[in-house]
This record gives C-alpha cells, sequence and structure tokens, in this order.
C-alpha cells in the first residue's frame, strides 16, 4: 500500500497512476472482504461540506466512512450554514478541520476545494467543483472498468452528452489517456464539445486517438465502454439551450443492438432521460454497479488519505 497520509485530493492529476492502483487493489479488497474494515477508521470523524446538490457522492462517502467505525457529519444545504450570513468558504475551512479528519467539499465554483486546501490541515477531497473536476466519481469509473475488463489500457471509449460541462468526463478522460493504448469517441452536439483547454492538453500530453463525431450510432459497434452523461441542466445560461439539447443522446434497445455484446454502459448517475429503462435489463448495463463500487472506492480512498491502511 502507498502512503498518501495528510494529501489532499483536488484533481485526478494529484495522484500518480500507482497511487491510483494502490487505491483500486485495497478497494477490491475491501469489497471481498468488508467485515475485515469495520473497525479501520473508529474515531475519525468525516466532514462532508456540500454547497451543490448530490445524492451518490455525499451518501457514498458518509456510507464508507460509517462502514469502517466512524463518523460523519457535514451539511448538505449551504443556506442553512453560515454561509448564509455571509461567511467565506476559508473560514468555513479554517473552523472545520478542528471538527473533523477529512473532508469532502462539492461546490458549484470551479476551483473552491483548491482553495480549501490551502486553508485546511486535513485532507481535502474534491467532491465535485463546478462544471471542473470530480476525481473520487473517475476512481468509481476505473474500479468499475477493472472489475469489467480487467485493465485501464488498450480500451476504445466513448463519452457522450454534455462533453462540456460534465465535470466527471473530464476527469476521467483526463485520467484514461494516461493509460496506453486508448482510443476515445467524443460523442456530443457541437455546443457542448469538450473544453478546448482539455482538448488542448490531450493532444499535447498523450499518444492515445481522440475522435470527435456526433453519431451514437455510428460509433457503438466499435468501442468497449460507452460512458453516458446528463445534460447538466444547472450550467446552462438559458432554459431554451437546454431544451433543444437536453434529448441529444438516448440509448435505448435498439441502438444497444448495434453494439459488441461485452460493451459497458456507464453512467455516473442521476440519469434523466440519456438511458432508457429497457436498458437496465441488458447485462452490459453496468451503472448501479457503478455506483456501488462508490463505496468501496471512498473507504479505499479515505484509507489511504488518513494514513490507515492497515
Ligand atoms: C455527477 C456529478 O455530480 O457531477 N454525479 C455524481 O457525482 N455521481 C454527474 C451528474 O450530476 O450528472
Amino acid at each position: 500500500m502507498l502512503n498518501l497520509r495528510g494529501r489532499h485530493l483536488v484533481s485526478p492529476s494529484d495522484l500518480t497512476l500507482a497511487e491510483i492502483d494502490s487505491i483500486i487493489a485495497l478497494a477490491q479488497d475491501m469489497q471481498r472482504q468488508r467485515g475485515n474494515y469495520s473497525e479501520l477508521c473508529r474515531g475519525k470523524i468525516l466532514a462532508t461540506l456540500f454547497y451543490e446538490p448530490s445524492t451518490r457522492t455525499k451518501l457514498s462517502f458518509e456510507s464508507a466512512m460509517l462502514r469502517m467505525g466512524g463518523s460523519i457529519l457535514g451539511f448538505s444545504d449551504a443556506n442553512a450554514s453560515a454561509v448564509a450570513k455571509g461567511e467565506s468558504l476559508a473560514d468555513t475551512i479554517r473552523v472545520m478541520d478542528a471538527y473533523a479528519d477529512i473532508i469532502v467539499l462539492r461546490h458549484p465554483k470551479e476551483g473552491a476545494p483548491k482553495l480549501a486546501s490551502a486553508y485546511s490541515r486535513v485532507p481535502i477531497v474534491n467532491g465535485g467543483d463546478g462544471g471542473h473536476q470530480h476525481p473520487t466519481q473517475t476512481l468509481t469509473d476505473l474500479l468499475t472498468i477493472q472489475a469489467y475488463k480487467g485493465r485501464c489500457s488498450d480500451l476504445s471509449v466513448a463519452f457522450c452528452g454534455d462533453l462540456r460541462y460534465g465535470r466527471t468526463v473530464h476527469s476521467l478522460i483526463e485520467t484514461l489517456v494516461r493509460y496506453p493504448g486508448g482510443k476515445f469517441y467524443l460523442i456530443s452536439p457541437e455546443e457542448l464539445v469538450l473544453p478546448l483547454r482539455l482538448r488542448e492538453y490531450l493532444q499535447r500530453t498523450s499518444s492515445c486517438q481522440i475522435i470527435e463525431c456526433r453519431s451514437m450510432e455510428d460509433v457503438l459497434p466499435h468501442i468497449d465502454i460507452l460512458y453516458m452523461t446528463r445534460i447538466q441542466k444547472e450550467r446552462f445560461f438559458n432554459e431554451a439551450d437546454y431544451l433543444r439539447l437536453k434529448n441529444s443522446y438516448i440509448l435505448d434497445a435498439a441502438k444497444l443492438s448495434l453494439a459488441k455484446q461485452d460493451l459497458v454502459v456507464m453512467h455516473p448517475l442521476p440519469r434523466v432521460n440519456e438511458i432508457a429503462y429497457e436498458v437496465d435489463a441488458d447485462p452490459r448495463a453496468a451503472y448501479f454497479a457503478q455506483a456501488e463500487y462508490g463505496v468501496y472506492v471512498r473507504m479505499s480512498l479515505m484509507a489511504h488519505l488518513l494514513g490507515v491502511t492497515s
């Protein structure tokens, strides 16, 4: 196990591939033998500070800490905290680290977790910052890919939907291109292509193939993984654009029949309309298993950052 004690996780690039492997390996063991870890975080406190809505990220972190014998506190409605009185994030963080051993922060402003990490004496974990990054979803996704495919390299992966504002896509693609042999299809409407900064970064740093396209049907027969995403309504400036784009891509059984038998369909959830309910019964649908993997990977991540892996 590698030593990550006291580190922050703001962006997936904060972790080397060896560190990611270490987190995934422990998560796999935690899944196999959960009972062995039920006292690992006894006496530790997790604070979840959520300035934006969440179901899975917040609750899977809390479940993960409780399953390791630790305790949890926090808020999911910033208006019920001192933020409503005008308190700055820096001041909130300055006191929070006296109340908890590790902090997960979700915030609508890009860069908020980075700022928080400058003021915190305990590990800050980015639970999603605006349309920017979502590194713990990436760890969840990598554990899922590892479970279904046995590897994270040499895979053809399509990202489909809102690639502009989808922070889970940004973090995952930035990480997957660090593994060799990947081929990536970016399927989105013209208005929702991957941000230029990220596209340039991918071109500069990776030897992987990146193919932009508009049609899901053209790509489906060629891929190993389909990563569907929700159009991020809350990041749009006007509702008319959202309404026009919201049903751009819908995966249904007919489209899925074009794909390989061992395709893996992933989605960070929540889904709105982009995967028809009929797809849920298909063995290729991995999104509910993916949400479960999120608990094990967060157990492992917290054990690493708290320095209590064994
Ligand atoms: C994602 C998020 O918050 O970015 N949800 C999650 O954490 N599983 C995806 C989304 O909201 O579309």
